[in-house]
């Protein structure tokens, strides 16, 4: 049952989350067709994206009891940061899809619930404007390499007025995956690509194709050094799928890794996500934080994860639904319930803190 609460647009503005994966059926008709099919769905045939999901089956968590456990914390500290959970907006392009408040009901709803937010070059809203309602709230800026290096600089320069904690830098799109929805309903991004207004490049209502023509392909490990000596910030590659992808981007100097598999929408037929993460924990042996992103849609998802090695856990297109059925409200109850189902699995899992999710045993079947 909704709480019939609504906002100017007659959009219910606090909704009750049952669970993440009810979200997205519930959203679909407050979403158009093409922008719904952007966002929901994954590349080719969406095997990646589904296993994603799925694979987290074949993890299980070994409970302990008679530890004394009461009222776990689930609070954290990450690259400076105070969070009340362990929990991220994963970047998402054009949040005005969604939802009219974009990017700035996104960044609202995740200080409300006071988890980190990250921001995607591909925003609907500049980054100036979404800092202006997070007030210094933890943030981190998702850059697409621009091929223009004075383009670059400016997202730089605007990520560091906002005080954003790091830079992740995208790794894994260097073009679009083929998306078979956008095909049929003949879609393109629409509305702002808020940023690249903001630089002036005259780009306006450009589809994905065309995002990616403004991004770098040819990306390497020497641009790692390149944007932390420019932007001063730590710098987070997105997209890290194997031990030795990780291992070389430490030693060229990047400050995280980030695990993900872009919620499936790149290349079909990788792993789901949680499938890579204990060899690439293993390999980054605790030198750099691990974020990770793919399939998250329980709190026992996100102790799997950080029980196999992750540090902080983002989901994204939940948070677009929430946003959807509930502006910045609807993104606070994703977070809310998120967070519930977190503490009733720590408190089954006999864990206090995070600290003690992850020395948590999990097992999985997994020979990656
Ligand atoms: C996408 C890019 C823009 O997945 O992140 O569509």
């Amino acid at each position: 049952m909704l709480k019939e609460k609504t906002d100017v647009f007659g959009r219910v503005t606090d909704i009750d989350v049952l669970n993440l994966k009810s979200l997205a059926a519930r959203a679909k008709p407050m979403i158009g067709p093409g922008e719904y099919g952007y966002i929901s769905e994954g590349s080719d045939d969406g095997y990646t994206m589904a296993r994603n999901t799925t694979a987290f089956e074949d993890v299980h968590m070994l409970p302990r009891v008679l530890r004394g456990v009461e009222s776990p914390n689930q609070q954290i500290e990450f690259m400076g940061s105070k969070l009340s959970s362990p929990l991220l907006t994963a970047p998402i392009a054009g949040n005005t899809l969604a939802h009219s408040s974009g990017e700035i009901g996104l960044a609202k709803g995740a200080k409300e619930a006071g988890i980190m937010m990250s921001q995607s070059t591909f925003a609907s809203k500049t980054i100036a404007e979404t800092a202006e309602i997070s007030g210094g709230a933890p943030y981190m800026f998702q850059l697409y390499m621009p091929k223009d290096w004075a383009y670059c600089q400016y997202l730089l320069d605007e990520a560091r007025q906002a005080n954003a904690s790091a830079i992740i830098l995208t790794a894994d799109s260097t073009l679009g995956g083929y998306r078979e929805l956008d095909v049929i309903n003949h879609y393109h991004l629409h509305g702002r690509i808020a940023n690249l207004e903001g630089y002036n490049t005259g780009q306006k209502g450009v589809g994905a194709g065309g995002l990616f023509k403004e991004s770098m392909q040819n990306l390497d490990l020497a641009l790692i050094d390149k944007l932390a000596a420019y932007s001063k910030l730590p710098i987070i590659i997105k997209g890290i799928q194997t031990p030795e992808d990780a291992n070389a981007a430490i030693e060229a100097g990047a400050a995280g890794i980030y695990v993900s598999n872009h919620g499936g929408r790149q290349l079909d037929g990788a792993p789901g996500s949680i499938e890579v993460l204990p060899t690439i924990a293993q390999v980054v042996d605790h030198r750099v934080p691990i974020i990770f992103d793919g399939g998250v849609q329980r709190g026992t998802h996100v102790l799997k994860a950080l029980a196999l090695g992750a540090d902080l856990i983002g989901v994204g297109r939940p948070f677009s639904y929430g946003l959807a059925l509930g502006g910045w409200q609807g993104v606070r109850n994703v977070a809310e319930q998120l967070k519930s189902e977190i503490n009733i699995a720590m408190q089954l899992t006999g864990c206090q803190t995070i600290a003690d999710v992850k020395k948590m045993t999990c097992t999985n079947s997994f020979k990656i």
